[in-house]
C-alpha cells in the first residue's frame, strides 16, 4: 500500500510533460507537488519537503544538474529521478549522476517504469531513514548507559567515601577504647604495686620512731616449745627484741623489694609491646634455644599436657635476644596450658620457610626472604574471632581476675615485631590454637651481645670518681647514695652542659654514669662523644629505661648500658666493670 504522505516533486518547464508524470505518480496514490522552473523547485523542496524529486534536466532559468547539486546540499536525503526527452547520450546521464542524481530515466517514460523507479527509490529513502533512526537510537542508547555508570559511578564514590569516614569513626573509637584500657590496666596493677611499697615504707619508717608499731615480739616474752609454730625463724631472733625487729623490717622490704621487681616486670613486658625494649640480640638457632629451656616448659605444663617437639634438621640462625625468646615460648606455653585444663597436646615445630613475593604470604605482612617459623599447637578450647582479634592487645585478657594480666601476648608481638618478623594466629573455638611465629633468617655467625658479670655474692666497691648525669633530682641522689655507699667519690650533674663543665674542672673523674635522655638538648650519648672529645678514653656506663630512643644523627658510642630500674647489685658490678674494662 502506498503511503498517502508520501510526496513527490515533480519538475518540468513543459506543462504537458510535468502534467503527465503528476498524473501517472497521483493515480498510483502520491501526493504531488510540482515545479515549472528551478527557482520554484529550491522553494517547493524547502515548502513541500517532497520525499522524492522527479527533475527534468532542461530548466529555463538554472540547468536540473545544477538543481540537482543545490537540492542535495540542502536536503542530503531526498532522492532525486533525473529525466530528460532531451539528452539521452550515455555521458550526458553519467554526469547527471555524479552531478548528485539517484536515477535517470529516459523521456517518454512508460507510467509502470516510473512508478516502479519511484517506488525503489522511495524504499531506498526509507531505508536510509530507518538506518539513520537506529544509529541516532544507538548512539543515544549508548549516551543514557553511560550516563547511567556516571551516576553509579558518583554514588559508589560518595558511599566508600561515607564508609570511609565511618571506619575512620570507629577506628577512632576503638583506639580510645584500647588506650582506655592500657590506661586503665596499667593504674591498677602500679596501683597494687605502689599500695604495698607505700605501706612497706610506712610500717618501717614508723618503726624508726616506735619499735612498738611492729606489734609485740611475742618470741621475746613467751618462748614457745620447739615444734610449735611460733619457734619456727632465727632462733636467735627469738630471743632478742632488736633481731625481731630488724628480721621484720627486713621481711618489709623484701615485700616492697618484691613489689618492684612486679613493677619492673611490667614495665619490660609494657616497653616490649611497644617495641621499645632493648634487645640484647644474639646469633643463635631456636632449636637449641627450646632445647635449652625444655625441661622448664615441661615444668609449667604439668603432668596432664602430652609435649612433642619436632625441630627441621638444619635450621638457620636467627638473631634475636635469646631472654626474650624464651619469656615469649614460656608465655605461649602457659597460655596453652591454661586453654587445656583437662589436659591435651601441645606441639612445637620449628621450619625453614622461604617468603616469596605471592600469596598466600604477602597476607602475613611479611616481606619477602628467608625465615625461620615456629609453629605452636595445642589442642584447647581455642578462641572466637573476637578474642582472636584482640588477643595481642596489652591487658586484653579472658581470665579471672588475678588469674591474667594480658601482657603475654603483648610481649610475643612486641618481641617478634622487634626483631623483624611476624606472628599470625589461627584458632577456632573447640578445635584448639596454632601460633606461627616467622623470625628473620640471619646469614651472620657470632655472638653479639653485651654481656656483664651474673649474680655475684658481694657488690664489688672502689674508691674511683663517679661523675653522676642525671636530670631527675631523686633519681639522681638514689643514685649518689647508693654509690657514695660503695666506696667511690661521686659528682653530680644534671645535664650534659653542666656535667661538660665539670669534666673541664676536675680531671680526677675516672668514669662517666649518664641517663641516655637528658634536657637541654643533649642526650647521653652526645654527652659521651663530646666528654671522650674532650677526655679520650673516658670510661662511661649509660643507663635508661628506654633505651632504643636515638636522636637521629647520634652515633651510639661504644659504651655500655646499663637497664633501669636497676638493683644496687647490679649497678656496683656495672661499675666496677665499666672502670675495669681495657
Ligand atoms: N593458646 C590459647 N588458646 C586459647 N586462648 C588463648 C590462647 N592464648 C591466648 N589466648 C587468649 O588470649 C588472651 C590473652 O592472652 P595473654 O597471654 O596476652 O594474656 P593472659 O594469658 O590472659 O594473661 P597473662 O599471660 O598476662 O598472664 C587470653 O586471656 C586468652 O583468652
Ligand atoms: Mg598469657
Amino acid at each position: 500500500m502506498t503511503d498517502a504522505r508520501t510526496r513527490i516533486l515533480v519538475v518540468d518547464d513543459d506543462d504537458g510533460g510535468r502534467y503527465l508524470k503528476a498524473h501517472i505518480l497521483r493515480k498510483s496514490g502520491y501526493a504531488v507537488v510540482e515545479a515549472a522552473s528551478g527557482a520554484a523547485a529550491l522553494e517547493q523542496c524547502r515548502d513541500a519537503e517532497p520525499d522524492l524529486v522527479l527533475l527534468d534536466v532542461v530548466l529555463p532559468d538554472v540547468s536540473g544538474v545544477e538543481i540537482c547539486r543545490q537540492i542535495k546540499a540542502a536536503h542530503a536525503g531526498v532522492p532525486v529521478l533525473q529525466t530528460s526527452a532531451a539528452i539521452t547520450t550515455a555521458h550526458d546521464r553519467a554526469l547527471s549522476l555524479v552531478g548528485g542524481a539517484d536515477a535517470f530515466l529516459i523521456e517518454p517514460i512508460e507510467p509502470e517504469e516510473l512508478v516502479a523507479t519511484a517506488k525503489a527509490l522511495l524504499r531506498m529513502r526509507a531505508a536510509e531513514q530507518a538506518l539513520r533512526r537506529m544509529n541516532e537510537n544507538l548512539e543515544n542508547a549508548v549516551a543514557e548507559r553511560t550516563r547511567e555508570l556516571t551516576d553509579a559511578y558518583q554514588r559508589l564514590e560518595v558511599e566508600a567515601a561515607e564508609r570511609r569516614k565511618a571506619e575512620e569513626v570507629l577506628w577512632h573509637a576503638q583506639k580510645l577504647d584500647a588506650v582506655g584500657q592500657l590506661t586503665g590496666g596499667i593504674a591498677h596493677d602500679f596501683n597494687n604495686l605502689l599500695a604495698v611499697i607505700v605501706a612497706s615504707l610506712e610500717m618501717i619508717h614508723a618503726a624508726l620512731g616506735n619499735p612498738q608499731a611492729l606489734g609485740t615480739p611475742q618470741a621475746v616474752v613467751t618462748p614457745q616449745a620447739p615444734g610449735h609454730p611460733q619457734a619456727l625463724g632465727n632462733p636467735q631472733a627469738r630471743g632478742n627484741p632488736q633481731e625481731v625487729m630488724r628480721s621484720k623490717m627486713l621481711r618489709l622490704v623484701k615485700t616492697a623489694q618484691a613489689a618492684t621487681d612486679r613493677g619492673a616486670k611490667l614495665t619490660r613486658q609494657l616497653l616490649a609491646f611497644a617495641r621499645r625494649s632493648t634487645l640484647r640480640p644474639e646469633v643463635i638457632t631456636i632449636d637449641e634455644a627450646i632445647v635449652a629451656c625444655e625441661p622448664f616448659l615441661r615444668r609449667a605444663l604439668g603432668e596432664a599436657v602430652t609435649f612433642r617437639i619436632t625441630f627441621e634438621p638444619g635450621l638457620w640462625p636467627c638473631r634475636i635476644d635469646p631472654v626474650q625468646f624464651e619469656a615469649a615460648l614460656l608465655n605461649l606455653v602457659v597460655n596453652a596450658r591454661d586453654a587445656m585444663p583437662g589436659g591435651g597436646d601441645l606441639e612445637i615445630a620449628t621450619s625453614n620457610v622461604t617468603v616469596g613475593d605471592a600469596a598466600p604470604h604477602r597476607t602475613t605482612g611479611l616481606d619477602a626472604g628467608d625465615y625461620v617459623r615456629l609453629r605452636l599447637t595445642d589442642t584447647g578450647t581455642g578462641m572466637d574471632p573476637d578474642v582472636a582479634t584482640r588477643a595481642f592487645e596489652p591487658f586484653f585478657t579472658t581470665k579471672d581476675v588475678g588469674k591474667g594480666t594480658g601482657l603475654g601476648l603483648s610481649q610475643v608481638y612486641g618481641f617478634v615485631k622487634q626483631s623483624g618478623g611476624h606472628v599470625t594466629i589461627d584458632t577456632k573455638p573447640g578445635c584448639g590454637t596454632s601460633f606461627l611465629i616467622y623470625l628473620p633468617r640471619c646469614e651472620a655467625v657470632g655472638c653479639v651481645s653485651e654481656t656483664y658479670a651474673g649474680d655475684m655474692e658481694i657488690a664489688p666497691t672502689g674508691t674511683e670518681t663517679v661523675l653522676v648525669v642525671e636530670d631527675n633530682a631523686d633519681v639522681r641522689e638514689l643514685a649518689r647514695a647508693t654509690i657514695s655507699g660503695l666506696g667511690y667519690r661521686v659528682l653530680e650533674a644534671s645535664s650534659g652542659p653542666a656535667a661538660l663543665d665539670l669534666l673541664k674542672r676536675d680531671d680526677g673523674i675516672d668514669l662517666l654514669f649518664s641517663d641516655v635522655v637528658l634536657p637541654l638538648g643533649m642526650n647521653g650519648f652526645e654527652l659521651v662523644h663530646k666528654a671522650r672529645a674532650m677526655r679520650s678514653g673516658l670510661r662511661a656506663l649509660m643507663t635508661s629505661g628506654y633505651a632504643n630512643i636515638q636522636r637521629p644523627g647520634t652515633e651510639r658510642p661504644d659504651v655500655p648500658l646499663l637497664l633501669k630500674p636497676y638493683r644496687r647489685d647490679e649497678l656496683a658490678q656495672r661499675i666496677r666493670l665499666a672502670l675495669d674494662r681495657a
